[in-house]
């Protein structure tokens, strides 16, 4: 009896201590995790790496055309920026190759798969030509499933518990609801986030069923203050539009609590919220605390913002993309998410919370494992 909870004891030490965070050098910035982890991507055009070229859909929707890609790649790619996304930088912190596009053709899935379709909104009702974040779900579940084919159950569990499941995505929604219902009374407004916060709950817990663990889910941003919407309303100054703001700003405070909800019900269940709504604003207000020059103008369009450009029209583009944050009217430069990704992989305040990106890599994830690999032993 006494042994027995000795070693029930020494089970349960060395399984918290399995779950602690790793002691993380300050200095050592270039260090990797130890394990491979895999990354699968969810949501729109902050994370998309070209999905939408494969897909026929109005030029609006895509990226696949200069100067889309012009300083790290030199080619567009389909990313909506100059360069590399957030995600591309993570991957590179991790020391493993840019995260493929699920459509791209012959992809191999050992390093995760990215699904994100650039105007992907919560509601299919958003952009139904796009692939909606329930198609990249269920097309989710057609890798989790040939993925245990392939490599058999048990690796793919582990695979899958082990992986960093990466969500951006809301913007579009807001910007669907406040264009389409501009006279909405404040309770339909509240009403439709509430649905919103419930339907990206629902996603998470779903994810968590077929095997996710560690989620890193970056807010809504701050859209009324991003340079296409104020040159839509035609803002001077410092204004914003403020009625997705406010809508943006309870969705995120909802979201987080609703996650942190998950975390105490579900088992093995870890998170980082990435608060790019609070960056990206501080950003766009004080851009030379950063290093950049303007905030308020895109590098690349036409009009009172430089901030409209489908391809298609007359444009002027900035010589020097790294002075900008935003690259297009919607979407930071490169540089604008080098700066991204660097705070999320290494905040210590509440920028990444309650992980940073680096912790959340490194968590051993091990609920799945542990219940087929430790036998639980009995007590009266
Ligand atoms: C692509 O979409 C356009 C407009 O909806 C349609 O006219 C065209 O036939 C489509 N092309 C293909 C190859 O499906
Ligand atoms: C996928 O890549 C991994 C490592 O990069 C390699 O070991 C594996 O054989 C590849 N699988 C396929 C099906 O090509
Ligand atoms: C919203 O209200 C304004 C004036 O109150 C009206 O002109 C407009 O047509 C309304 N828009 C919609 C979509 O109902
Ligand atoms: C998801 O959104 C729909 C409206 O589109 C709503 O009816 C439903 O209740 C929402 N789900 C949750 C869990 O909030």
């Amino acid at each position: 009896m006494a042994a027995s909870k000795l070693t029930f004891n020494f089970l349960l030490l060395n399984f918290l201590a399995s779950l602690r965070i790793p002691e993380i050098s300050l200095c050592d910035r270039s260090r990797q995790p130890k394990r491979h982890v895999a990354m699968f991507i969810f949501g729109d055009s902050i994370f998309d790496a070209g999905n939408n070229n494969y897909i026929n859909l109005s030029v609006s929707d895509r990226a696949n055309y200069w100067p889309y890609g012009e300083t790290f790649f030199h080619f567009p790619t389909g990313r909506f920026t100059d360069g590399r996304l957030i995600v591309d930088f993570i991957a590179t912190k991790i020391g493993q190759p840019f995260v493929p596009p699920y459509l791209q053709p012959g992809i191999n899935f050992t390093n995760g798969v990215n699904f994100a379709s650039a105007g992907a909104g919560v509601f299919p009702d958003t952009d139904p030509g796009v692939i909606t974040l329930g198609m990249q779900l269920s097309n989710f579940k057609n890798v989790a499933i040939s993925t245990e084919e392939q490599i058999g159950d048990k690796e793919a569990k582990k695979l899958l518990s082990q992986a960093v499941y990466a969500t951006s995505v809301g913007a579009n929604d807001y910007s669907y609801f406040v264009d389409n219902y501009p006279n909405a009374t404040q309770l339909e407004r509240d009403e439709f986030v509430n649905n919103m916060v419930g339907n990206v709950t629902d996603f998470v817990k779903e994810l968590y069923n077929f095997g996710a663990r560690k989620f890193a889910i970056l807010n809504v941003g701050p859209r009324g203050c991003q340079p296409a919407v104020r040159q839509s309303e035609e803002l001077r100054g410092d204004g914003c539009e403020e009625v997705s703001l406010q809508m943006i700003k309870k969705h995120n405070s909802a979201t987080s609590k609703a996650i942190k909800e998950l975390e105490s019900k579900l088992s093995g269940f870890k998170y980082s919220i990435l608060d790019f709504y609070t960056i990206l604003l501080d950003m766009i207000k004080h851009p030379k605390d950063y290093g950049f020059k303007e905030s308020s103008y895109s590098c690349c369009g036409y009009g009172m913002y430089n901030a409209a450009h489908w391809g298609i029209e007359q444009y002027t583009l900035c010589k020097n993309p790294s002075e900008y944050l935003f690259f297009d009217g919607w979407h930071p430069t490169e540089h604008g998410y080098r700066i991204l990704a660097d705070l999320f992989w290494n905040d210590k305040s509440s920028i990444a919370a309650p992980y940073n990106l680096r912790q959340l890599f490194d968590l051993e994830s091990t609920p799945i494992i542990l219940s087929e690999e430790y036998e639980v032993p009995h007590y009266e």
